[in-house]
Parts: C-alpha cells; structure tokens; sequence
C-alpha cells in the first residue's frame, strides 16, 4: 500500500524504534513509580530521560516541564479544564482546530460564560496579523488556543507573532502541535505560549499512547483526572505539580518508544526533515494542480506535510473508495476540524487529504500521479456520456 494518511497516524516508524523498544520493555517493563525495586526505578529513569531529551530536542526554556498523557486529546482536555474560566471571556481560535479543542471548548461553554472569537485568516488559509491585531484590541484575549499544522490545509501558525500578540493582554497561550512537533524547526523557548501538546504517534514516530503537555513549571491547574499517581498515597487531594497530576500507570513501551524515536530523529536533524518535507509538499501540489477537475484548498505558501483537495463531479469519499483500489490510502470527510470546512466552504463533504511523512518516496507521488491519470479518464468519460 501507498500511503498518504500521515496526518492520521505516521504508520512507518523507523526500525530501531521497533527493535529497541520491545527488547527495552521486555527486559524492564515495571511499572514507573509503584516499588522500590530496582525495574520499577529504571523505569522511572527511563521516563524521565525521555522527558529531558524531548525537552532537548525541542530546544525548550529551562522553565519548561513536560507531562506525558496517553493522547494529544486527553493532554488538550488537561489543560483547558484545569483553567480557572471565571477569569476568561474571550477565547481565540484559529479557524483550523481539531474537535479535541472545539468539543472541549463547547462543554465548557455549557458551564462559563465566555466568547470564542476565531482568529482572522484569509480565503486561502494564511493567518492575517493585522485584522489579529485589530481583533485583540476591540475583544482582548484572555485565552488563545492554535494549531502549530493544520491538519486540514497544513497551514503553518506563526506562533510565535500569535503569542507576542496575545500576550500583550496575559491572555494563556496553548499551541497544539499534533502536526508539528518534531516536522517544524522552530526552538520552544522563542514561543511565549503556556502550555504545548504534542502526540508521539504523528510527526514524533513513536507508538500511540504517548502525548502530552510541555508546561512553564510555575504552571497551576485544575486537576481533572484523580487517581493514584505513586507518591503521598494518603493525602486525599492530587499533588499541586502538573506531571505528578497524571494519575495512572504510565505506558512504559509507548514512552520508550518515543524516546528512541528522538534519538533517530536528532539525528536526522529537525531542519533537514522541514527541508524535506516542503519539498515533497510542493512535489504533490505540482502533481494535483496538473488535473483541471482538482482544486487544493488553502493553497498557501505557509503550508507543509498536508494537502487537501476537491474534485470536480465526485465526492471525496469517491476519490478516497477508488484511490483504495489503486492501493493508495488516504482519508475524505472533515478531519474532525468543521470549522475548517466553513472556513474553505467545502461542507458538507470536506475534501480529500493526502499527508505525506519524511519516508515518502518519489515513487509513491509518481504512483499517486498514475491513479490520477486513471480517475481523470474515468471523469471524463462520464461527462461524454452525460452530454
Ligand atoms: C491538530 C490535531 N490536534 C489534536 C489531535 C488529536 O490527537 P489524538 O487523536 O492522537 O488524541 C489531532 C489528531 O488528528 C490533530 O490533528
């Protein structure tokens, strides 16, 4: 199979990622934090030195703190319900986020009175700093939440600007960096956000149930998960500390995963695979802009890794069912990101999105390109036979 659903998952991580984890956890696979023996401590070593080396890696402030959680999804319900909202009246989003932070926005809304506001973007999906700008000083933000990537369109959020101007007015900046963290050469300490999430099993290569929140360590919240977390088990509150507030057992294979992962992908260097990927993204925009019935949407310059297209007389559910036949895995619909869609005016149907990793190859575009050719006669035989 050719596979262009990377947004969805990178399926191909590399090898040593395979290797060295299940022979680390078959060997020292205690549980993190609940004995005193030796296998349980060398797992506890083990977590916390992927968690400096993620820090490392991500080039963060020494201010910074990471919490591991199983998902991007449950990371991103950590933190916005453990915001005190009797303090928040506008909430800024970008046009392009993912329902792990609409949904989680709307429940709140059910219980605090507060505005989302979305932040101004153009018909093409690049984020306009000006109208931002003249959008913060008529409604100040008290909370800004972003997608680093889209996963719709891959437009790439100036974070940086976006928090400099958020925090004019201390709003609490969280950047979602599902789609980025490990794909965009950008060093965390320059970005004066609060919290970010990543997800190990996207960009970062590792197994699914690794994610979490790279915090200020001053950072206070809300604790929303209670459970056992290891330490002070006769106190009846959590602990005040985030990464001590996840309570449950930590997932050791997923976490190690992920640390061989950044391993492998330090040594790639994180500017080489931004290079990489740009040009493979302006590779299948070539290939798409080639077919007259294929339209990209937010078509800009600012964006990498994902692409996202309609096709004149068919669904994307259509395309996706045929490309599938040809071998070619993509995914149609709305990418659980709706306002994406009333952004690009592709609802009900979404679009068709193809997302590409650093291991693809030239001759899965070239493959893609052949399916195309195939769908395009398809097309226009219909339409003889319709006129
Ligand atoms: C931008 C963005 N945020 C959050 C998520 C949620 O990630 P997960 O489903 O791994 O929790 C996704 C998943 O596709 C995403 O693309």
């Amino acid at each position: 199979m050719i596979y262009f659903d990377n947004a969805a998952t990178t399926i191909k991580k590399p090898r040593v990622v395979w290797s060295q984890t299940i022979k680390f956890c078959k060997k020292y696979g205690a549980n993190a934090g609940r004995g005193q023996h030796e296998l349980s401590q060398i797992a506890s070593m083990s977590i916390q030195q992927t968690k400096d080396k993620l820090k490392k890696f991500l080039r963060c402030a020494h201010f910074h703190s990471v919490a591991f959680t199983p998902s991007a999804t449950i990371a991103i319900n950590v933190v916005l319900k453990g915001l005190d909202f009797s303090k928040i009246q506008n909430v800024y989003i970008s046009p392009f986020e993912h329902n792990s932070v609409l949904r989680t926005l709307y429940a709140l809304q059910e219980q605090h009175l507060f505005t989302i506001h979305q932040l101004s973007a153009t018909e093409d999906g690049v984020f306009d700093l000006d109208k931002i700008a003249e959008q913060f000083a008529k409604d100040k933000p008290n909370l800004m939440v972003v997608s680093h990537v889209s996963n719709v369109c891959g437009t790439i959020a100036p974070i940086e600007q976006l928090c400099q101007l958020a925090k004019r007015s201390f709003a609490v900046c969280v950047i979602d960096m599902s789609q980025s963290c490990g794909l965009i050469d950008l060093p965390l300490r320059k970005v004066n956000a609060d919290f970010f999430i990543f997800a190990g099993h996207k960009t970062l290569h590792a197994f699914y149930g690794v994610a979490g929140i790279i915090y200020r360590q001053s950072a206070r919240l809300k604790c929303f998960i209670h459970g056992g977390t290891g330490v002070d088990s006769q106190s009846r509150r959590m602990p005040e500390e985030l990464s001590s507030q996840i309570a449950g057992s930590s997932n050791i294979l997923a976490i190690k995963s992920l640390d061989v992962a950044l391993t492998y992908l330090a040594k790639k260097g994180i500017a080489n695979i931004e290079a990489k990927e740009r040009q493979l993204t302006k590779a299948l925009k070539k290939i798409l802009s080639r077919f007259d019935f294929i339209k990209i949407i937010g078509d800009n310059a600012q964006s990498i890794s994902v692409v996202s297209a309609t096709f004149e007389g068919m669904s994307p559910e259509g395309v996706a069912a045929f490309l599938n036949r040809h071998k070619i895995c993509v995914r149609a619909g709305l990418h659980c990101s709706p306002l994406a869609h009333r952004h690009f005016n592709t609802l009900p149907l979404g679009t068709l999105r193809l997302s590409i990793d650093f291991f693809t190859k030239r001759s899965d575009l070239r493959r893609l390109n052949g399916a195309l050719k195939k769908l395009q006669k398809t097309v226009t035989n219909k339409k003889k036979k319709a006129s």
